[in-house]
């Protein structure tokens, strides 16, 4: 594999990994630059929600160059879902799914979620991919319950975080290519990763939830469902949970 030139850094704590690297995008960081930390005291989550990040926990995030044409961004996030479970799966043996769109499932639990978000720095258009992996985390804030988990808990091992943010890195840099170029080998890893097909959904939207029955994953990573009524529609955002 070619030596990265793009840096690796890290910190204690940050705010949001995600924000650090929408600040070094601002003073020119290159395409590829990773950015992670043991500690965030603003986590950043999905559907403008925040995310714990307590000690234990891996925060790491990858400044990426945006493309002109935004369909050739569609297999980013889903591709840095299925590097987050090869790099848990080489480092600490463990196999865990996908949940559509990315979060990824370990017993049936959250082990790790996944934020893309796209920002401007000056003319440049830029994404910070961020994947937040509950690694050496012994307990969660009591408003998650029982839906997170972390490689600890699993395992009963420690992971030394280090080495999982290189792991994630070399799995980053390895399907990211294949992702911009949309390659049909790279959905088909994503099919066989995904848990929630061929289940029975919620899928919430508008404030309440509706049951369907997940058919697939189509061509750009819509999630296929079935409603009741026998209509089918492609979702392509979202919350969906598993019934
Ligand atoms: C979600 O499941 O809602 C997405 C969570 C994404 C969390 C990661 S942790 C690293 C990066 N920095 C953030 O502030 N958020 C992402």
């Amino acid at each position: 594999m070619n030596e990265r030139r793009a840096p690796l850094l890290y910190a204690a704590e940050t705010d949001s990994t995600n924000l650090a690297l929408r600040r070094l995008a601002a003073e020119g960081a290159a395409d590829g630059t990773v950015f992670w930390a043991a500690r965030q005291s603003a986590g950043r989550g999905r559907l403008g929600r925040s995310f714990a990040s307590p000690e234990g926990g891996l925060y790491y995030s990858m400044l990426l160059d945006a493309s002109s044409e935004p369909e050739r961004d569609l297999a980013l996030t889903p591709a840095a879902g299925l590097a987050a479970c090869r790099a848990v799966e080489r480092v600490c043996g463990v196999r865990c799914g996908l949940k559509w769109p990315n979060d990824l499932l370990l017993d049936g639990k959250k082990l790790c979620g996944i934020l893309t978000e796209g920002f401007a720095a000056g003319p440049r258009r830029c994404l910070a991919l961020g994947i937040g992996v509950n690694v050496n985390t012994r307990a969660f804030p009591p408003e998650l319950g029982d839906a997170a988990i972390s490689l600890w808990q699993h395992t009963g091992r420690e992971t030394e975080l280090p080495l999982l943010a290189a792991a994630l890195t070399e799995e980053l840099d390895a399907l990211l290519p294949a992702a911009r170029a949309r390659e049909s080998a790279l959905l088909e890893a994503y099919r066989a990763r995904c848990l929630t097909v061929g289940r029975e959904v919620l899928a919430l939207r508008n404030g309440g939830s509706r049951a369907a029955l997940a058919l697939g994953v189509d061509a750009d990573y819509a999630l296929r469902v079935r409603w009741p009524d026998g209509a089918e529609e492609a979702l392509r955002s979202g919350e969906v949970s598993i019934r």
